[in-house]
């Protein structure tokens, strides 16, 4: 996996735990003693976060009203000791103890478990050594802190096989980054057969909550909840990528929490590969979670001096509910993840053709529909597939990356040029990952796609999958698009992938090195988008996978935004965007306003309910301007206007789901707050009447409650005898009154602060 560069190790410490086998009292008091004096305060420097109490054999990180512990046992076992609410500097947590496996004991679960000497958890890692021995046994043998990391080195108590984990937390909202490097020192070679990321243990009880994202094609990010009993639930996508069906995302509740209250502990994985999550309750009541690559057919060898990285597995806890994890989540990916954090830009507004054009696309086609967008208001002109090869349908073209002759016999210049005169920026569709039997890479290189020597090559979408692991198509994949951005002017890139893995071979490699595909090709991908934004450093990338098929922490370290679903019915988003918003910040969540009736279920909607739906995220227009009247532009002109005069507080400010539009709800409605509690937007919708109130009482969050703040409409109205200004404490107290009038009917406030108390 790539790694940030790795930093200088400020404070280290090195002890030499034995065997269990070897130990005795007088060598672990030996140990114990050697481990004291090379902690002694001199050498104790703590970072911000991260504190090692070498009396007690205790790490300990805080951030914000986080703290995460652990600490190592008298067998030299490293053991999770917290993990929740901040805790006082002065509380001194229990010290670590032994377990005894055969009497199940819970008191002391694993921070990291190899597979061996009795663990009967979920471990982190699974290795089988060449002469067939399987047994890992893991015990701590030095730890460095440099600023706000924390690493921990284990050693199996008899093989030159460490593992150094790594802890980053963040001070500002509590989010921990946890990971691991698995590093063979053995002098033969080894298979890892399950390498997690992190494995993250809750206080035992019995009366835990599971919500998680599941979902399908056009129907992503439907959040699922259960309550947590004995035995394990999977998440996970064996599919080569991220996946429609589950998103690599958790939270936890224990008792009744809600989206205002109660303890949630919450996660996500940073890997855009096949991933897993378990979520499992042993027989007692230790919940426990590990996550990172999917075990199922993994198998990585490491040769003598080789490592793995694991994905990084990020976690965090909330004492506010629901709505407090993920607005620390959001922060979090603004701050930490996206490729320009911590200073994110605001996401322009876009357009995209897709939806009008499907793969019809020529030089007038486009133009026209980019003078339309520009009288709107549009930043950024993107143009979808249909523009290179032979691509006439999705039968031929993929992987020949040449401009069209018929379509654009000019090249793409006049096109970048017209919009560029418009004053918008380009943007293009790309698909690089893939390629159609019907084209001239594949006639060229038939082997260079993700195949089985003498199997059938199932075709998805008419299309194979090229084998970026290897280094001659990776180097193709980059070779095309560094060209394409060198040769025209293009801001952006909407990078498509449209079908999930079969037949996950690769023959040109030996059969014990395989299965790397898993890690190589998901690596390789990384390193492209890294390489392009490092060529091209104005380049702006959205991920989309036949909608929100690549949504995840590790894509988004290197692209700005994502498209969540093909489904672009503004009512269906509801829920959709609902879902997103408990995982990822709604800076990333593209949404486009399309035509009525949608193409997706036929749904007849009218233009402003389209824009307050999706005025939620990061805007876009994606219908046939060529179809809308003077009037549908007038209002998309004014919707546009008013969007980005509070694009700010939609995209960076602090989310609250005031009304969840799922399971039965007749309405919903969300709201965002600006950092500073100057602004605040709120949007509401009424999915179907039924036995009409005279208005819908909607009731604010996060405002200041003694400031006054004046209400302007985006959209709608309220009752009559409502104020036009009132105190924070007004309108989350007394709330505001809605009026809302039959099916598909929706409103948007902007509430600006006019005084201070
Ligand atoms: C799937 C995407 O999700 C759509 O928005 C569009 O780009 C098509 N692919 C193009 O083939």
């Amino acid at each position: 996996m790539l790694q940030a560069a790795q930093l200088r190790v400020v404070d280290e410490e090195r002890v030499h735990v034995r065997p269990k086998c070897l130990r005795g009292r007088p060598r672990a008091l030996l140990a114990f003693l050697l481990l004291s004096i090379l902690a002694s305060p001199a050498q104790q420097k703590t970072g911000p976060t991260a504190s090692f109490d070498s009396a007690r054999k205790v790490f300990r990180l805080d951030g914000a009203n986080v703290t995460y512990a652990m600490g190592v046992n008298a067998h030299g076992e490293l053991q999770s000791l917290y993990w929740g609410d901040r805790l006082a500097a002065t509380d001194a947590l229990p010290a670590p103890r032994i377990v005894s496996f055969a009497d199940e004991m819970n008191d002391g679960p694993q921070e990291y478990s190899g597979w061996g000497g009795g663990t009967l958890d979920e471990p982190a890692l699974k290795a089988t050594f060449p002469d067939g021995n399987r047994d890992l046994v893991l015990h701590y043998a030095s730890h460095a802190i440099d600023g706000d990391e924390l690493r921990v080195t284990l050693r199996d108590i008899s093989r030159d096989v460490y593992v150094t984990l790594k802890y980053r937390m963040d001070s500002a909202t509590g989010v921990l980054a946890r990971s691991a490097v698995i590093e063979n020192r053995t002098a033969d070679k080894l298979m890892l057969e399950q390498a997690e990321a992190a494995n993250w243990n809750l206080p035992a009880s019995t009366d835990y909550s599971l919500r998680y994202l599941a979902g399908r094609w056009g129907g992503e990010f439907q959040l699922q909840t259960q309550s947590i009993q004995p035995g394990s639930v999977v998440l996970e996508s064996r599919r080569g990528s991220t996946g429609h069906q589950s998103s690599p995302w958790f939270a936890i509740a224990r008792g009744p929490a809600t989206e205002t209250e109660g303890s949630v502990w919450f996660g996500a994985l940073g890997w855009s590969g096949s991933w897993r999550i378990t979520v499992g309750q042993d027989p007692m009541q230790q919940v426990r979670i590990t996550g990172g690559f999917n075990p199922f057919d993994f198998g990585y060898q490491l040769k003598p001096g080789e490592s793995l990285q694991t994905p990084v597995f990020y976690g965090g806890f909330s004492s506010t509910g629901f709505g407090g994890a993920s607005r620390q989540m959001h922060r979090y990916e603004l701050t930490n993840i996206l490729p320009q954090a911590p200073h994110p830009p605001l996401r322009p507004v876009l357009y995209n053709s897709w939806e009008a054009t499907k793969f019809d696309v020529d030089e007038k086609g486009q133009e026209q529909l980019a003078e339309k967008a520009a009288s709107i208001g549009v930043e950024r002109f993107v143009m979808d597939d249909g523009w290179f090869g032979q691509r006439k349908d999705d039968h031929a073209g993929l992987g020949d990356w040449y401009v069209n002759p018929e379509k654009f016999p000019h090249g793409l210049a006049p096109l970048i040029a017209q919009v560029h005169a418009l004053g918008m920026d380009f943007g293009l569709w790309v698909e690089p990952e893939m390629v159609n039997p019907d084209s001239d890479l594949y006639r060229k290189h038939p082997d260079w796609v993700i195949n089985f020597p003498g199997r059938p090559r199932s075709e998805s979408r008419n299309q194979l999958i090229l084998n970026l692991a290897r280094p001659e198509v990776r180097a193709y994949v980059f070779g095309v698009l560094d060209q394409l951005l060198n040769e025209n002017d293009i801001s952006f890139l909407k990078w498509d992938l449209n079908r999930v893995w079969a037949e996950p071979g690769w023959p040109e490699v030996a059969p014990d090195e395989q299965k790397k595909l898993y890690v190589q090709y998901i690596d390789n991908y990384y390193s492209i988008l890294q390489d392009l934004r490092k060529k091209h450093p104005r380049l702006e990338i959205e991920s989309c996978s036949g909608g929100g098929g690549r949504v995840d922490l590790g894509v988004l370290h290197y692209v700005d935004e994502v498209w969540p679903s093909d489904n672009t019915d503004p009512f269906d988003r509801l829920s959709i965007q609902d879902g997103f918003t408990y995982a990822y910040t709604p800076s990333v969540m593209m949404a486009w306003v399309t035509d009525s009736p949608n193409w997706y279920n036929q749904r007849v909607t009218s233009l402003s309910y389209r824009f307050l739906s999706s005025m939620q995220g990061s805007l876009g227009i994606g219908a046939n301007l060529n179809k809308w009247s003077a009037e549908d532009l007038a209002v998309a002109k004014e919707m546009i206007a008013t969007y980005k005069s509070v694009r700010g507080v939609v995209q960076q400010g602090s989310l609250y789901r005031l009304v969840s539009p799922r399971g039965n709800s007749e309405m919903s409605a969300t709201e965002s707050v600006a950092e500073d509690k100057s602004t605040a937007v709120a949007f509401v919708f009424l999915h179907s009447q039924q036995m009409r109130y005279p208005a819908r009482r909607v009731f604010l969050e996060g405002l200041d409650r003694n400031a006054i703040y004046k209400i302007r409409p985006i959209y709608g109205h309220l009752l009559d005898h409502e104020p036009t200004a009132a105190s924070g404490a007004y309108w989350m107290g007394n709330g505001l009154s809605v009026i809302l009038n039959g099916d598909y009917d929706a409103a948007g406030f902007i509430f600006e602060r006019v005084a201070r108390p």
